[in-house]
């Protein structure tokens, strides 16, 4: 039920510190020791090279879950589209172990992947917010996401817990192969879920963004380098999704070959700024765009902030960035479906679940 929530999008956003909290409890112990399956565990130490198989947002989620697995758990990690990867499909390694991210669990692309791997022989682990789904009892292992419904179109909550999610997996896996970490993975999800109660009482904050920047724009581009880039992916798959503004992510060092073209006086530039190692090439990107007349609005991360931002989120660490830097990526297409009288809920031509490939 929405409550006294007008939608659930907004109820959901707001969930996720819950659900982050949530997550940590049902992986952790009171020893702090990881309950996940021993089976899991030996898949993960077993494999010489992780493919992640999803969708949509699940697929976004799964660009960000692969910088885990390489930093943490070092195996290396490749993440591929659901509906590509029968056509281009990689040379596999020789012990690949598939890893299927979807909320539904019902996705028609990922499940004919399954089908298709199972029949090579490949062990499978699906990631997802729905125990007894058909991936779920079709893969050798599952991950819940414990997210609770996810009642909206368009995701929010469950990017976030599979993002939370594949850490603990990472953080296990390190655990069983004694690779030392320089942080503590579990405490920095909880500052996470911290930093995004935070967020989710700015909400003004974004909808006043939303009002004067993309209440009547046709188009919008998001920037980031990094592991911000990923997140750029997801803020315009979100804002296409429900407010129909046509929305592109870029890799900021991209644009100059060639998209660079669309802009023009007014343009709206969302830039992400939340990796220091890219702090500096991401402003001069938007330099470069604010220079042909972009409209820019950089998200950035305390600490590396300038006082000409539109928006600062709490900081946390690196890796977990994108946890963080998403809410209000959620929160700027929330508003600007609601203020230009979309259905937030419902977009035209969209399911929940996409059951047919
Ligand atoms: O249930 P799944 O996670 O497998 O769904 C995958 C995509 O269809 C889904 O994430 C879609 O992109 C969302 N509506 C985006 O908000």
């Amino acid at each position: 039920e929405k409550g006294t929530y007008p939608h659930f999008m907004l109820k959901e956003i707001d969930e996720q510190p819950l659900v982050m909290r949530r997550i940590i409890q049902s992986y952790q112990d009171d020893f702090d020791r990881l309950k996940l399956a021993p089976e899991i565990r030996g898949a993960m130490k077993r494999c010489d090279r992780i493919y992640i198989i999803a969708a949509g947002t699940s697929y976004h989620a799964g660009l960000a879950g692969k910088q885990f697995l390489e930093n943490m758990a070092g195996i290396p990690t490749e993440v591929h589209v659901a509906s590509e990867f029968s056509y281009n499909m990689p040379l596999l390694s020789e012990h690949p172990l598939f890893v299927f991210i979807s909320q539904s669990g019902e996705t028609a692309d990922s499940r004919s992947v399954l089908v298709k791997i199972k029949e090579m022989g490949h062990p499978a682990l699906t990631i997802t917010n729905v125990a007894g789904s058909t991936l779920s009892r079709e893969s050798d292992f599952t991950l819940h996401l414990h997210a609770g419904p996810e009642i909206a179109v368009a995701s929010t909550k469950a990017y976030t817990a599979q993002i939370a999610v594949l850490a603990i997996l990472a953080v296990d896996t390190a655990r069983a192969k004694e690779i030392r970490l320089d942080f503590d993975p579990l405490q920095e999800l909880a500052i996470a879920a911290n930093a995004i109660e935070v967020l989710t009482d700015q909400k003004e904050t974004i909808e006043e963004l939303v009002r004067s920047n993309l209440a009547t724009t046709q188009n919008a581009f998001f920037i980031g380098r990094g592991s911000d880039y990923f997140v750029c992916l997801e803020g315009a798959l979100k804002l296409k999704e429900i407010s129909y503004i046509q929305a592109e992510g870029f890799a900021g060092g991209e644009l100059k070959h060639g998209t660079i073209a669309l802009i023009e006086e007014g343009t709206p530039v969302i830039a992400l700024a939340t990796q220091e190692n890219v702090n500096y090439a991401i402003r001069s990107n938007v330099q470069e765009v604010v220079a042909r007349g972009a409209n820019d609005m950089i998200f950035s991360m305390r600490g590396l902030e300038q006082d000409s931002d539109a928006f600062v989120v709490p900081q946390v660490h690196e890796l977990i960035a994108p946890l963080v830097s998403v809410v209000p990526m959620q929160l700027l297409a929330y508003y600007a479906a609601l203020h230009r009288g979309c259905d937030v809920d419902k977009p035209r031509n969209l399911a929940k679940s996409v059951t047919v490939e």
